[in-house]
């Protein structure tokens, strides 16, 4: 089965086409195309996704990525048999786009369109690996299975008694994870998405990376990253002034989060620092020590609930995807603890994290959520019932 995937639900233009076989094994994936086409640039000078603009950047995009994408895969439109496409969560009028383009392949082609939830995508992002080809074999000693699912429009924990039936236990009662990432980046003058911006600064922080002025070959990668951090870089914490923030909700008996208070924290941190110095956000060293303290804050937040709720439901198997998946503390903690609990009564627990392409939104993981929505024959018949839903739960 040839699947064309189209996720266009926030601020990336994503069009991929996979090839599923079944094996012995289970379902083989041969990724034909894969294209993202991200317009952060242009919200950049917003300092967020301007949906309006999205919309237009879609619209422009969509036939541009699709001609692409169906030359690179090397097949003809009419060797389609699926085309998968985001309805929700997202942003309405970018969601419209990815879906009046599918319907208008319908009519055109006759191609029957599955809906897609975008977060049922995030889980399903963790199977792809480096190769062009990848088999999906999920079995029943995976489950219980937990999703953390943390974006920037979402924090959520998902319990999954067995493949694709979810059911939410934990969300955020305000922002968003990577929401907030974003507003504190922007708070300290970091560009946006803040998110990668804020986790540069914390390893600094903690002396894994060094802010050596960029060398050419290095510009847009970041901070290079150091062999053995302690022999340059003496670790700073603890040092001078200590910055404390709170960790909201962390010893609560739900499964919920909270970061709005949290991001008023280091609001209400800047302010009274600037009352002191009003320059002191030119100082480099404070602001890695705010973005060290407030990512810490979230990471030990995202953990704390995630290794409980592992406990309580005696999961076997942890996913964790969305875009603050990138994060590379947040992984690092993640997988210390669960090391931890494997010594434990959770012997083989097993922790995933998408590879870093696929961390953030793309069409291949709609693809594969897509292929086995169809399997499941869950998709919907009707065009006409397929519609854009911002605020869709899985
Ligand atoms: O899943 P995603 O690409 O789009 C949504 O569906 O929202 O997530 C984007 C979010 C942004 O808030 C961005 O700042 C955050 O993910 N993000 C990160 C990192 N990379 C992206 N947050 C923390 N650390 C990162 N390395
Ligand atoms: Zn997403």
């Amino acid at each position: 089965m040839r699947i064309l995937a189209i996720e266009t639900s926030c601020d990336e233009t994503a069009i991929a086409i996979v090839e599923v076989k079944k094996s012995g094994k289970g379902d083989t994936f041969k990724i034909l195309a894969n294209n993202i086409n991200s317009q952060i640039e242009i919200h950049k000078e917003y300092g967020g996704v301007f949906p309006a603009l999205a919309k237009r950047e879609h619209i422009k995009n969509l036939p541009i990525i699709f001609e692409k994408t169906l030359k690179q895969a090397k097949i003809k439109i009419e060797q389609i048999d699926r085309i998968v496409v985001t309805t929700g969560p997202g942003l309405e009028p970018a969601l419209w786009t990815g879906i009046v383009f599918a319907k208008e392949l319908n009519k055109k082609y006759k191609i029957p369109v599955i809906p897609v939830n975008h977060m049922e995508g995030h889980i399903f992002s963790i199977f792809p690996k480096k190769s062009k080809t990848f088999t999906v074999n999920i079995n029943k000693k995976m489950f219980p299975m937990l999703s953390l699912l943390v974006s920037g429009g979402h924090t959520e924990l998902i319990l999954v008694k067995e493949n694709m039936k979810y059911k939410k236990i934990g969300q955020t009662r305000d922002d968003a994870a990577g929401e907030a990432f974003d507003k504190v980046a922007r708070m300290l003058g970091l560009p946006y998405p803040g998110g990668p911006e804020i986790s540069k600064m914390a390893e600094v922080e903690r002396g894994n990376l060094i802010p050596l002025p960029l060398t050419k070959g290095e510009a847009g990668r970041g901070f290079p990253k150091i062999k053995n951090p302690s022999s340059i870089l003496p670790l700073v914490r603890g040092g001078g002034a200590q910055i404390q923030l709170p960790r909201p909700m962390i010893h609560s008996k739900d499964y919920d989060f909270s970061f709005s208070g949290l991001k008023t924290a280091v609001l209400y941190l800047i302010r009274d620092m600037k009352e002191k110095d009003s320059n002191i956000l030119q100082n480099d060293k404070i602001k890695q020590k705010i973005a060290c303290e407030f990512e810490d804050a979230v990471v030990e937040t995202l953990v704390c609930k995630t290794i409980k709720a592992i406990k309580e439901y005696k999961i076997q198997t942890l996913i964790v995807g969305g875009g603050v998946s990138a994060n590379t503390y947040l992984q690092e903690v993640m997988t210390k603890e669960i090391k931890k609990l494997r010594k434990s009564d959770f012997l083989n627990i097993k922790v995933h994290f998408p590879s870093k392409s696929l961390t953030g939104d793309n069409a291949l993981m709609i693809a594969i959520a897509g292929y086995y929505q169809t399997k499941n024959k869950k998709f919907a018949k009707r065009m006409s019932s397929i519609k854009a839903e911002g605020n869709l739960s899985l």
